[in-house]
């Protein structure tokens, strides 16, 4: 009887350590290893991607990490199928744009020009945003939509309509200008397809397309891209404070990161990591031809007022402002300087004495002032970022 119950024990421990084995393994399949060779020729029919999978995993520099901040855990084998669809033009209607056709990697995932085309030929409303500021994005906050540091919703898009990448990529997706496609016939569309079948089998342990593990998909994949190699964050992590003189910068350069701090960061925030504020109106106009947040939440209030971007790559990513009106950076210190208008909505940090009833401020920057600030903001370009093989095309 006892030798029984040891035996039996013995079994259970036996399948039971099978089973874990086999569990451990099935998670290993679905994150690690890459693909049979039969699946890896099928993939290549199309696709550039390594035997190998590559690792997305964030790491964030020494500077965030001090305040606190968590890098986004990433899926590779979701971060892989997330780039294979970024690139892919069978996302919209007539197969004609990706996401990448208004979202460039050489341009830190902007476009260069104030509105793209849409997928039948249509203008966009607004620029096109980067997308290679993740730590601005929500998802790697705390994925409720509160920043860690400052406690506010940053949401996506120009008037932060959308809450998530996920949503933000659906609303894209069926935006009749955009890609103009029905999400549901997408995944249809896209569980046809042998190389796609692989590639959602890897992520989601199932062949099939869904609308959720495409947005889902997008997601992972944008939440990787953290640009954080910039000579900027150099300075930053060594110095610990954006405030001192950096040593691996200029004179011109440092004269610049002080101009900023002093006139700028009360929006832009001085460690370019976090916003503190999130939207605001900068005085573009008196009357705005689109509203903004006011087109959405159709308060007063809200004219005029939007999304604060996230000056990371900013020299790269150029027109500037929600509708590109100005080419370059000279041209957007020139309207800070001399040009802020008196709307009602006008932000209180751009007034003088930071009074919300005073008369616009004139920084009146002189020409060596202006030259140093757009110096400065050169200092926040990530060459290695706009390089990164990973986020590179992976189709053929
Ligand atoms: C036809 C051009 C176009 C295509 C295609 C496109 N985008 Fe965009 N994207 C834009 C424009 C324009 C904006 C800003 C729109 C707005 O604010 O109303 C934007 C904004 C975004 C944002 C918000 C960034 C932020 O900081 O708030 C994300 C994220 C994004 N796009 C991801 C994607 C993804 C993922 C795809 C593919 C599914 C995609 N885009 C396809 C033009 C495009
Ligand atoms: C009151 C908050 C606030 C302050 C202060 C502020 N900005 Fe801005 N900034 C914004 C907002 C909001 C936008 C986007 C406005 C729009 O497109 O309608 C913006 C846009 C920009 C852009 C364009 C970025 C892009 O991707 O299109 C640059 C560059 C910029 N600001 C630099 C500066 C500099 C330099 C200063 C200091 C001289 C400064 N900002 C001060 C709120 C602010």
């Amino acid at each position: 009887m006892k030798i029984k119950t040891l035996s039996l024990s013995l079994g259970y421990l036996l399948l039971g350590s099978l089973l874990f084995v086999s569990c451990l393994e099935d998670r290993v399949d679905l994150t690690k290893v890459s693909y049979t060779h039969e699946e890896y020729a099928i993939l290549s029919q199309h696709l550039n991607l390594p035997l190998e999978r590559a690792s997305f995993q964030v790491e964030f520099p020494a500077h965030m990490t001090r305040t606190g901040a968590v890098a986004p855990e990433i899926d590779d084998a979701k971060a892989t199928l997330g780039s294979v669809l970024f690139y892919d033009k069978k996302l919209s209607a007539n197969n004609k744009v990706s996401c990448e056709s208004c979202h460039k990697q050489s341009l830190a995932f902007s476009d260069d020009v104030a509105f793209s085309e849409g997928f039948d030929g249509q203008l966009t409303k607004r620029n096109s945003l980067p997308l290679a500021s993740t730590p601005n994005f929500e998802s790697s906050y705390n994925g409720s939509g509160n920043s860690f540091f400052t406690g506010m919703q940053a949401g996506f898009f120009w008037d932060e309509r959308a809450h998530s990448i996920a949503e933000q990529s659906k609303m894209t997706l069926e935006d009749d200008i955009e890609m103009g496609v029905d999400i549901y016939q997408l995944a249809g569309k896209l569980s046809d397809i042998p190389y796609y079948q692989i590639l959602f089998q890897k992520a989601y342990g199932s062949p099939s397309a869904t609308p959720d593990k495409i947005t889902d998909a997008l997601e992972v994949f944008i939440n990787s891209f953290v640009s954080v190699s910039s000579p900027f964050d150099e300075g930053l992590n060594q110095h610990q404070t954006p405030f001192a003189d950096f040593t691996n910068f200029s004179q011109q350069e440092n004269l610049g990161k002080t101009l900023f701090n002093t006139h700028c960061n009360g929006c832009h925030s001085s460690d370019f990591t976090a916003l503190v504020e999130t939207v605001a109106n900068n005085g573009l106009d008196i009357e705005y031809e689109d509203k903004g947040m006011g087109e959405r939440t159709q308060l007063d209030f809200d004219n005029g007022r939007f999304k604060v971007p996230f000056l990371r790559n900013v020299a790269l990513t150029g027109p500037y402002m929600h509708d590109g009106r100005f080419e370059t950076l000279e041209e957007v210190i020139d309207h800070y300087s001399e040009g802020i208008q008196d709307h009602p909505n006008l932000d209180f940090r751009l007034r003088d004495g930071f009074n919300n009833a005073a008369q616009p401020r004139r920084f009146n920057f002189t020409e060596t002032e202006k030259a140093a600030l757009i110096a400065f903001l050169h200092t926040v370009t990530d060459d290695k970022f706009i390089q990164d093989e990973r986020f590179a095309d992976p189709f053929k």
